[in-house]
């Protein structure tokens, strides 16, 4: 649920009407609701209650300042790729002793600057990345605290792009491997081995996968208890899917009571920490991109919307063929409605933010693409030098501006002309 509504025939972001902050900010924007953010959030502490957890927010879904410094008053973790992340989720006030850090590729002063921080967990993917690790860690002079991302082999029967827990993709260390690769972290001096990880996938719309990826991941652990290796954490990753159209994914309580049913009959499963890593169902349906019909343009075969907002602001349409719903924000004027492609400025035939959409539109109306919290504005790109949208966030009836449009003088920021050519010699 959020807290987008249908007021009167206008469309609020909590108590503010989308076509204020659309005349006062301008379009294309990201607007954000926080009572949104929120409530996601608390869907999953709550849904986790007393057993021991620990809710790192995955960055990479939206890692506005304001977002991260809002998650981090609430109590959460945060799941990081890169140090770019880690100094965003510091600036917010996050704590980085609930920090992981994920990602198949971590540089050697990536990790220095996480040790130096004191993060929760390296979650690490490969024997070279442990001994990588182990060797920044011994010239910090600190012992790193490490989990083994192992890839389960199941299907998360999701879009293949974001599928990752299956054998011949690119993550984690391969379950039947990850008995030898254990043997090697608790050989290396500086790491401690204090956890395990997976995370199979995105946008998943059933329980059934993260199950599937449980067990097996308990048969590890008993055989790592064989050898006495005891894990006092496992992190299950992210990937609860939302709803963008008609998909009905499980509640995090769901998906939480019948992992803890199953942990509850596994020795040592009632005080085993849980730690998850949630982007896409806390930010999506938290925010959506505002944007403007610049023209109708009918055709033959097609009409085309074309609007102010194009691919390098949004991309998932034309990257994955995602479907998010769009809708006008103000229907109050009676329309006559037409099937339309809603297509951006960019010049791709694949700059479309919907295809085949019903709409009663005039040209100069708003338009809301729904569900564009996650995976939106942090995918955005200057393409067609493009300045990025500024970033909104309502909470009750108060905007805050969290990011600025940028300006066209942002657009070459760092760049240099070529000395001339009398000058260079
Ligand atoms: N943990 C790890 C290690 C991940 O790789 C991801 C997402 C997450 C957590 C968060 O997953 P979520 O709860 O958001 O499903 N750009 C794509 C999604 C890419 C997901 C990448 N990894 C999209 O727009 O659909």
């Amino acid at each position: 649920m959020d807290f987008f509504n249908d007021k009167d025939g206008e469309l609020y972001a909590e108590d503010v009407p989308l076509a204020r902050i659309a005349a006062e900010h301008g379009t294309p924007c990201y607007v954000y609701s926080k009572a949104t953010f929120e409530r996601h959030f608390r869907a999953y502490t709550e849904a986790l209650g007393r057993h021991p957890h620990l809710i790192c927010y995955a960055v990479k879904a939206n890692s506005n300042l304001a977002v991260l410094g809002l998650l981090a008053r609430l109590g959460a973790g945060f799941d990081i790729v890169s140090v770019g992340e880690l100094e965003r989720v510091l600036k917010a006030g996050g704590d980085p002793a609930k920090v992981v850090f994920s990602g198949v590729a971590k540089q050697a002063d990536e990790i220095r600057r996480a040790l130096e921080v004191g993060i929760k967990c390296f979650n690490v993917e490969s024997r070279s990345e442990l001994e990588r690790l182990n060797a920044v860690a011994s010239e910090v002079g600190v012992v790193a605290p490490v989990s083994l991302r192992v890839n389960p082999d199941v299907d998360a029967g999701t879009h293949p792009y974001i599928s990752t827990g299956l054998k011949d993709n690119k993550f984690g260390i391969p379950v039947d491997e990850a008995l030898d690769v254990y043997a090697l972290a608790a050989e290396l001096p500086y790491l401690n081995v204090v956890g395990l990880d997976c995370h199979i996938g995105s946008q998943l719309t059933e329980t059934a996968p993260f199950l599937d990826a449980l067990e097996r991941l308990l048969v590890l652990m008993e055989r790592l208890r064989e050898r006495g290796v005891e894990i006092e954490h496992l992190d299950l990753g992210g990937g609860l899917g939302v709803t963008y159209r008609d998909e009905t994914p499980p509640h995090p309580f769901d998906y939480a009571s019948q992992l803890l049913a199953r942990l509850s009959r596994w020795k040592g499963g009632e005080t085993l920490t849980l730690l998850f890593e949630p982007g896409r169902s806390i930010a999506a349906n938290a925010g959506v991109l505002l944007t403007r019909v610049e023209f109708l343009k009918p055709g033959e075969s097609k009409n085309f919307a074309i609007v102010d907002a194009a691919m390098n602001d949004l991309i998932r349409p034309a990257l994955y063929q995602a479907w998010q719903a769009i809708v006008p924000v103000d229907t109050r004027t009676a329309r006559k409605p037409a099937v339309y492609d809603v297509v951006g400025p960019v010049c791709e035939t694949g700059d479309f933010l919907g295809q085949d959409r019903e709409l009663a539109i005039a040209e100069g109306d708003l338009l809301a693409v729904r569900s564009a919290g996650a995976y939106g504005f942090v995918m955005a790109s200057n393409y067609n030098s493009r300045p990025r949208p500024p970033e909104l966030m309502v909470d009750g009836d108060v905007c805050h501006v969290v990011r600025q449009r940028e300006s066209v003088e942002d657009l070459w920021a760092g760049e240099a002309l070529l000395p001339d050519a009398g000058a260079a010699r």
